[in-house]
């Protein structure tokens, strides 16, 4: 187990959703499992004023309703007293000079600080700037680092934005950018299936591989979210960071061993060796489209356009890409990543799909590797079989590795993120080559369908991909695999 310094929390944004369903419950939890450092406090941040005792009472209501009051009251006594409220009212221009007079009493305060800015977007390169003009983010003494959540940028331009911003005060080594995927303990996993297990190398290339589809489905529409998600779009919402991360680790070469550096080193390369899709080939390389009324789960529910009560929007709910990588490994093999709200069903998967054996029966289906990472987890294998009795006749048959078995931890993605913050390890993080990377390949592709004002495609609701996405396909042999269970693939 890696030792944690002691260190402050400093937490922007502490009343807000993430921080009550996620943080502050996952920093409980953390401490259950005795993973805080013993004199590691948290300094609740929030712009109105507020009683520390009316903080405190607030924290355990939050971990009354996580936890369904069922957790260990010496431990809940242990955590409240690491916990305390600073207001900051964008009122006062002293705030931040008070913020440092309180953070300076080292008998409450360990000196090692990270900064979590779980508030809105618009507001981290602000804070930041606040933060360095009263020495906050100066490591001459201890530790300084910041927490950005997502999104960091709505596009390129805006992302470099923010990091110029932010690197006026602060190195890369402070610098920890949020994509909670990244804390997945299923996605850890894709990382060491390949690389601890000698068998998959050798198959990992263009040689033996058809394509791989990336998958995010779901059959949740938009929400109340409609307004942010028709100025965000599926590729934004969950392709340019979750998608392109789990392509990133799907393809990436062996790090020269699993330290931190190396796995981000490895991924940036990765990142950075995607072929840019060629915009005078678009409609062969990226599809979308938008869900229209339909039933999920039996229930009626409104199309994307009736929700957003704005029948001009072309902003897809469904959007799928071709990608392809520009090293040896990986030369001519389609990578298709897709994404869609109101689906018939949810999943998030990478399903593999191996080349035909020379010596093919009819009758036989594909053979594909399905790494599950929600609402499953599991690895699996799917190969033809004899069936049993005079003919020769195959069937196919899953080899199934679960992730996660009987008795095993469950942990949070953000408690794995807050963990490796405390330790100063940024492999769960996205670098900012990661992020202008990413950006980079999507930017163009997201101005192309902003400009295109013809009819968006449409799809019903709770039904499969569109027809009309087959499109994207190198060949007729290709489909969208339909679920991550077998014998229900075809399209
Ligand atoms: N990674 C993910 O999956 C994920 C999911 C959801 C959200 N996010 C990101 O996480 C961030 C927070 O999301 P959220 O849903 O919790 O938003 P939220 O509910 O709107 O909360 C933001 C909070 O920030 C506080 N705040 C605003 N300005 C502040 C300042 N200058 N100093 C201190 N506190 C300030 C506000 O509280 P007061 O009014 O009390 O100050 C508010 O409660 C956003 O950047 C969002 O994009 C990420």
């Amino acid at each position: 187990m890696t030792k944690i310094d002691d260190c402050t929390l400093i937490l922007f944004g502490a009343s807000g959703n993430l921080s009550r369903i996620k943080l502050i419950p996952g920093l409980f939890r953390l401490d259950t499992l005795d993973r805080l450092p013993e004199k590691m406090k948290i300094l609740s941040v929030g712009r109105s004023p507020l009683e520390e005792s009316a903080w405190r009472d607030d924290i355990k209501s939050m971990l009354d309703i996580k936890f369904k009051k069922n957790y260990d009251t010496k431990v809940f006594e242990r955590f409240i007293a690491r916990n305390f409220y600073q207001a900051n009212p964008p009122s006062d221009e002293n705030a931040f000079k008070k913020l440092s007079d309180r953070l300076s009493n080292k008998s409450t305060f360990p000196q090692n600080l990270a900064f979590f800015l779980s508030v809105r977007p618009s507001d981290f390169a602000l804070i930041v700037d606040q933060l360095a003009s009263v020495g906050l983010t100066e490591e001459s003494k201890s530790w300084r680092r910041v927490v950005i959540e997502k999104p960091f940028g709505t596009n390129l331009e805006t992302a470099q934005a923010l990091q110029k911003s932010i690197t006026k005060h602060l190195k890369e080594t402070q610098i920890y950018r949020i994509d909670h995927y990244l804390g997945k303990s299923a996605l850890q996993n894709i990382l060491l299936t390949r690389f601890v297990n000698h068998i998959f190398d050798p198959l990992w290339t263009h040689e033996h591989i058809d394509h791989i589809q990336i998958t995010n489905n779901e059959t949740l529409g938009v929400g109340e979210r409609t307004q942010f998600y028709d100025a965000t779009g599926a590729l934004r919402d969950m392709i340019q960071s979750h998608l392109m991360q789990m392509l990133a680790l799907t393809t990436m070469e062996m790090p020269k061993t699993l330290s931190p550096e190396n796995i981000r080193a490895e991924k940036i390369k990765a990142l950075e060796s995607i072929i840019p899709i060629p915009l005078n080939e678009l409609h062969k390389h990226a599809f979308k489209a938008q869900y229209g009324r339909g039933k999920i789960n039996g229930e009626e529910v409104k199309g994307y356009l009736e929700e957003l009560k704005n029948p001009k929007s072309v902003v897809e709910t469904y959007a799928a890409l071709k990608f392809y990588i520009n090293t040896p490994r990986w030369k001519g093999v389609p990578m298709y990543i897709r994404t869609a709200k109101r689906l018939h069903a949810s999943d998030t998967a990478i399903a593999i799909k191996f080349k035909k054996a020379p010596l093919s029966l009819t009758e036989q289906a594909d053979n594909w590797l399905v790494i599950s990472i929600q609402p499953k987890e599991f690895t699996r294998f799917e190969i033809e079989t004899k069936i049993q009795g005079l003919d020769t006749k195959v069937r196919t048959v899953a080899m199934d590795a679960p992730n996660r078995i009987k008795n095993d931890e469950s942990i949070d993605a953000y408690e794995s993120l807050l963990l490796n913050l405390m330790q100063g390890d940024q492999s769960l993080y996205l670098h900012i080559n990661e992020v202008e990377a990413s950006w980079r390949l999507l930017d163009p592709v997201i101005k192309a369908w902003i400009d295109d004002k013809s009819p968006v495609f449409t799809y019903e609701a709770g039904s499969s991909d569109p027809v009309e996405s087959k499109v994207i396909f190198d060949n007729p042999e290709q489909f969208w695999r339909q679920s991550i269970e077998i014998g229900e693939n075809k399209l």
